[in-house]
């Protein structure tokens, strides 16, 4: 028997259907469509508009759209993790929600709190769980509603962020396919630049924070950005040298959509052309947890079986890092 590997061997995903356009935006706070357009990337992005509905919508909806295409029964999942910044409701586990609704009744189901990172970390998490050989399907979910806790009079922030979720399966391999390796950081002094104040244990909700807007995501853009472009950078310039991987080697970049300008800078310092890093910003700007199984979903038909994949994300926290994964197969 081969040294087990844990391998994607699925993905799935859902957007909701309401576009939100940089021309919309013109109308809520002071910006334009060319500024956004050349700061981040951004041409539109994803709004969740389903009265009363939350994260778990969308995850359910990524769950379900893997489900189908890998053709399985729910029940033989073993783990559900839902990687996410905005749980539908804090104490009372999203996953778990998501895990009985889609029918996973065999599952024990976590949610992963890494802001950006989240899915990044959740591969790391899912791979353990199946090299441990206990476990033979880890499903993986990355999703946000981050319009739950956007301002939409706060031009820095509202025209990042969207909504979507996005889904991975992971299960064991023999082939020496799946998970190579993984290099993953946190810096808790960053949570000085990236953070929403309100509603956690040190701010409960009083008349008071409402007033102050402290339920609303805060981010201090040009600091979270010098850090993003110089970790993400460095991490994946990691991953390539202890896996002696040249630029040559590599079929793909997936990187976290924050901003197009971290992305380029990421890639130019691994020497990568733009022809091999996934990109889907313009379309659904920043969704956080959801940025890499999204890419994945977008790009699923170009991704054939031992391709390298380099993947590299930073985030809230701050939390950040890069993960080498062969992929497992080729779509049909
Ligand atoms: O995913 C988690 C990690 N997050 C990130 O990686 C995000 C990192 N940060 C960024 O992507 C960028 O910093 C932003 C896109 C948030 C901002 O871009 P920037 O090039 O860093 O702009 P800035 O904050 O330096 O602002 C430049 C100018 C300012 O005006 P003054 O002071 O030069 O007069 C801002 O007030 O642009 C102004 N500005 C805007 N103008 C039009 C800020 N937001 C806007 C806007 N429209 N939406």
């Amino acid at each position: 028997m081969g040294k087990l590997s844990a391998a994607i061997t699925a993905v799935g995903a859902y957007v909701p259907e309401f576009v939100m356009t940089n021309k919309m935006l013109e109308d809520l706070v002071d910006t334009n469509d060319e500024w956004i357009t050349t700061r981040t990337g951004i041409k539109e992005r994803r709004i969740l508009k389903e009265e009363g509905a939350g994260t778990s919508y969308m995850a359910i909806k990524a769950a379900e759209d893997l489900i189908k295409k890998r053709g399985i029964d729910p029940k033989e999942i073993d783990l559900v993790l839902v990687g996410t910044a905005t749980p539908d409701t804090l104490v009372a586990s999203t996953a778990a929600f998501v895990a009985s609704e889609i029918g996973a009744t065999n599952a024990f189901a976590f949610d992963l709190l890494a802001a950006c990172s989240s899915f990044l970390f959740g591969m790391s998490t899912a791979a353990g769980f199946i090299e441990s050989g206990k476990y033979k399907k880890v499903l993986l979910i990355g999703a946000d509603k981050m319009s739950s806790i956007i301002d939409y009079k706060d031009r820095t922030t509202c025209i990042i962020f969207g909504d979507g979720a996005g889904a991975a399966l992971f299960e064991p391999n023999e082939e020496g396919l799946g998970m190579q390796d993984e290099y993953l950081r946190s810096d808790g002094n960053g949570r000085a630049y990236l953070s929403m104040n309100g509603g956690g244990s040190i701010m409960p909700a009083t008349e008071e924070s409402v007033k102050n807007k402290q339920h609303y995501i805060f981010q201090d853009g040009k600091t979270v950005f010098k850090f993003a472009v110089s970790n993400m950078a460095d991490a994946a310039a990691e991953i390539m040298e202890r896996n002696s991987l040249t630029h040559d080697d590599i079929a793909w970049l997936v990187p976290h959509q924050a901003n197009k300008r971290i992305i380029d800078a990421t890639a130019n310092r691994m020497g990568l052309d733009h022809d091999s890093v996934m990109m889907n910003i313009q379309k659904y700007g920043n969704t956080t947890s959801a940025t890499l199984p999204l890419l994945l979903n977008d790009y699923e038909k170009q991704l054939k079986k031992g391709d390298n994949l380099v993947f590299a994300a930073f985030g809230g926290g701050f939390t950040w890092g890069s993960i080498y994964l062969k992929w497992a197969y080729n779509s049909k």
